[in-house]
C-alpha cells in the first residue's frame, strides 16, 4: 500500500522547483494534495500535468505574505479534502540573493520581504492547518529550511535569518504539539539543481560546492521530496523537532576537508611528508 494512502497535503510553493516535485511525490504515495503558489499560471500547469497523470490534486493560488489568502487556501483545502494532514512549508524567497549581499547596505523593505514570506508565511500556514490537524487526530508538518540557517556565510543575511526563524519555530511547534499528535521537522536543503539546469549555474561554482559534497553530485529537488515523503508518513513517526541536513553531506565535516584531502592523500603516499 502507498505511503500516503487517505492522506491530504498542503504544498506551498508548488509552482516551483522543489515544490512541484514534492506535489508529485506525495501524490505518488496516494496523497491528495493542495497546491498554492503566488504565481497563478505556473501553478495551474503543475496541477494540470499531475492531474493528468492520474493523480488527485486541486489548486489555489495566493500570496503567502497575505493572511487572508492563506485563510482561503486552509478554507479550500478544508472545502474540498475536509483538511489538512501533512504541511510543507516550502515557498521561499529565492528571488533576492543578488541584493542580500551585506548589512550596511541592507534595504530594510528586502528584509522584511524575506522574513515575511520565509519566516511569517510559514507560521501563518501553521496557525491555519494544527487546528485541522488536531481535529483529525494528528498531522506532520515539514519546514523547507537552509544550510545557510545552520553556518555562516558571506551573503544571503535576511535569507540565513529568517530561516534560523523556522528552525526555531519548528522545534517549538513539535515541543508543543508533538504530545497531541502534531509532529514538526525542518529540512536543511544544500545547492538543489534541476536535473538540466546544472548549465545555469557557472562551473567553477559548482567545482566550489561538488568539492565539499560527500556524495559527489548536486542536490536534486526529488532529493528533498524523498525526505518531505519520509516525513509526512508514519515511517518517522518517532521523529519530530529535529532539523535534517539533506545536502549531500555539505555540512557533515570540518570546513578544511576539501583543502586537506589531496594533503593527506599525499601523506599516505609518502608517510610523514606534508605535501
Ligand atoms: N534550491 C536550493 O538550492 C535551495 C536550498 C536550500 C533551501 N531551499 C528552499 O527550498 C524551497 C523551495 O525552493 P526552490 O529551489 O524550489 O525555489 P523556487 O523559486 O523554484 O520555488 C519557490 C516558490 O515559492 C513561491 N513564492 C515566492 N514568494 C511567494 C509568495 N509571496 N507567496 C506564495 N508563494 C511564493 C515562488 O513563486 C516559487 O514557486 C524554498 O523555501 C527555498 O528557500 C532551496
Amino acid at each position: 500500500m502507498a505511503l500516503l494512502e487517505g492522506k491530504v497535503a498542503l504544498v506551498t510553493g508548488a509552482a516551483g522547483s522543489i515544490g512541484s516535485e514534492t506535489a508529485l511525490a506525495l501524490a505518488e504515495q496516494g496523497a491528495r494534495v493542495v497546491l498554492t503558489d503566488l504565481r497563478a499560471p505556473e501553478l495551474l500547469a503543475v496541477t494540470e500535468r499531475l492531474k493528468s497523470q492520474g493523480h488527485d490534486v486541486v489548486c489555489k493560488a495566493g500570496d503567502i505574505t497575505n493572511e487572508d489568502d492563506i485563510r482561503a487556501v486552509a478554507d479550500f483545502a478544508a472545502e474540498t479534502f475536509g483538511g489538512v494532514d501533512i504541511l510543507d512549508n516550502n515557498a521561499g524567497a529565492t528571488g533576492f540573493s543578488s541584493r542580500d549581499l551585506d548589512i550596511p547596505d541592507m534595504p530594510v523593505e528586502l528584509w522584511d520581504q524575506v522574513q515575511s514570506i520565509n519566516a511569517r508565511g510559514p507560521m501563518l500556514f501553521c496557525k491555519y492547518a494544527i487546528p485541522s490537524m488536531l481535529a483529525r487526530g494528528g498531522g506532520s508538518i515539514v519546514n523547507i529550511s537552509s544550510g545557510q540557517s545552520l553556518s555562516g556565510d558571506v551573503s544571503n543575511f535576511a535569507y540565513a535569518a529568517s530561516k534560523a526563524a523556522v528552525n526555531a519555530l519548528t522545534r517549538h511547534l513539535a515541543t508543543a504539539y508533538s504530545p497531541k499528535g502534531v509532529r514538526v521537522n525542518a529540512i536543511a536543503a544544500g545547492l538543489i539543481i534541476q536535473p538540466g539546469m546544472e548549465q545555469r549555474l557557472p562551473a567553477h561554482i559548482q567545482d566550489i560546492f561538488l568539492s565539499h559534497c560527500l556524495v559527489p553530485r548536486l542536490g536534486t529537488p526529488r532529493d528533498i521530496a524523498n525526505m518531505v515523503v519520509f516525513l509526512a508518513s508514519d515511517l518517522s513517526s518517532y521523529v519530530t523537532g529535529q532539523i535534517l541536513s539533506v545536502d549531500g553531506g555539505f555540512t557533515a565535516h570540518l570546513p578544511s576537508v576539501a583543502d586537506m584531502r589531496p594533503i593527506i592523500d599525499g601523506m599516505r603516499k609518502a608517510p610523514g611528508q606534508w605535501s
